[in-house]
């Protein structure tokens, strides 16, 4: 059986997501070889999950001849650096959500910002391409709503019936990141629409362009609309919601326009009660779908008081763990974390494209900056040509 070595950058939320995925993984031999991040007790987060060797020094992965892939699971302002230096040393790349992202300091604005943001991200993500065109390697972009099962089941079900699809509807978010980092610019290069949007924004043009592969239908972005605003900062008291926004949106919608005339409409919010929403509507001249990632009804439970469940999360992002519940199920699994991986290290050990690539990735930063600039500057966004 083939083995893919594989190291990984990053040992937070994602990257215990990636290492209980790889757990997962058949058809060929997994080896978590090396895991690199900053926290104090890495060695432990080693040992839990398999791999051989902890690190804090990402040349040690680059510098390892064993290592096939370099899963990079770090914040998102390392994510260029790290992935062009990954493919340079001429390894295969895993990088999460987002590829890169304008990652200035955004107080004190200046008009002069908007256009530049979306400019820079591209001549960004054009060097990434050229580093990966060099290199020979594969590209995986960690877009896991790709491989979410009912998303997966719907494209294949369009592809029979052959629907054209007309109305694309995403909806994501909760009440906020518990993590600093997110209400800064500098570090994420955005608010809610590139920590959250950025998955339904990747999912309908995967739709759309599995429409043009599958029954030929036209496919390309025209143009991008988008509002966005900080609506907690209208309220007196925040207490019900984690996040703190200091220069990011938590409130986003996009509306992208296809050559077609065809629509996906986007909310993105950090403002929604009740635990987590990943959900993708789609309507067609035969047939409307609601991809229910979470919540979904696989499981219902009320609970009188949450006694036990001081470490157990019953559902992401609820604020507590009593009442009418619908606990997570199977989440790796059903949100497409263990699919992408699948696809991954197949992709790397047959020598193929993965699903979900960087052509993906870059047209998915593409939209999202546009859509900034369309917030900033209060107009819709051509981006015919652009893509
Ligand atoms: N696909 C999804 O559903 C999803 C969900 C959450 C996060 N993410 C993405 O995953 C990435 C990480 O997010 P997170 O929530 O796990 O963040 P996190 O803060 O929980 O973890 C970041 C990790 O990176 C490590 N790190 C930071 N600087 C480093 C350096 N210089 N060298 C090596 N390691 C370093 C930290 O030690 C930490 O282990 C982000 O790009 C985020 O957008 C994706």
């Amino acid at each position: 059986m083939k083995t893919v070595t594989v190291g990984m950058a990053g040992a937070g939320w994602a990257g215990a997501m990636h290492a209980r995925s790889y757990r997962k993984v058949y058809g060929l031999d997994c080896r978590l070889k090396t895991v690199c991040a900053l926290e104090d007790n890495l060695e432990e987060f080693a040992r839990r999950h398999g791999f051989e060797a902890a690190t804090d020094q990402f040349d040690d992965l680059l510098r390892d001849a064993e290592i096939d892939i370099i899963d990079v699971t770090t914040p998102p302002s390392l994510h260029a650096d790290m992935v062009s230096r990954a493919l340079r040393a001429g390894k295969n790349v895993i990088c999460e959500k987002p590829l890169t992202g304008f990652f200035a300091d955004r107080n004190g604005d200046n008009p002069d910002k908007p256009k530049r943001m979306l400019d820079a991200v591209m001549e960004e993500a054009g060097a990434i391409g050229h580093i990966l065109a060099e290199s020979g390697r594969r590209l995986c972009y960690a877009e896991n709503w790709l491989y979410s099962p009912p998303f997966v089941r719907m494209l294949d079900l369009l592809a029979v019936k052959r629907t054209q699809v007309i109305l694309i509807e995403g909806a994501t978010g909760h009440n906020g990141s518990h993590a600093p980092h997110a209400n800064y610019w500098k570090f994420n290069g955005g608010g809610a629409l590139i920590r959250q949007g950025i998955h339904p924004v990747a999912a309908a043009l995967h739709l759309k362009r599995r429409a043009r592969e599958t029954i030929g239908l036209e496919y390309a972005v025209a143009g991008v609309w988008c509002d966005c605003a900080r609506l907690t900062d209208t309220l007196p008291d925040k207490l019900h919601f984690a996040a703190r926004p200091v220069d990011v949106e938590d409130w986003a919608r996009v509306v992208i326009t296809f050559s077609d005339g065809t629509k996906a409409d986007i909310m993105a919010g950090d403002v929604l009660m009740g635990g987590i929403v990943n959900q993708l509507a789609v309507h067609g001249n035969d047939a409307s779908y609601y991809c229910n990632m979470t919540p979904n009804n696989l499981l219902e439970a009320y609970y009188p008081d949450a006694d036990g469940f001081d470490d157990i999360q019953i559902t992401e992002k609820a604020s507590h763990n009593a009442g009418w519940m619908s606990p997570l199920v199977a989440q790796e699994c059903l949100r497409g974390y263990e699919g992408q991986l699948q696809d991954f290290l197949e992709a790397v050990a047959a020598d193929r494209e993965p699903v979900s690539g960087f052509a993906l990735a870059r047209e998915t930063l593409a939209v999202i900056y546009a859509a900034y600039v369309s917030a900033e500057t209060g107009r819709p966004i051509d981006l015919r040509g652009m893509l």
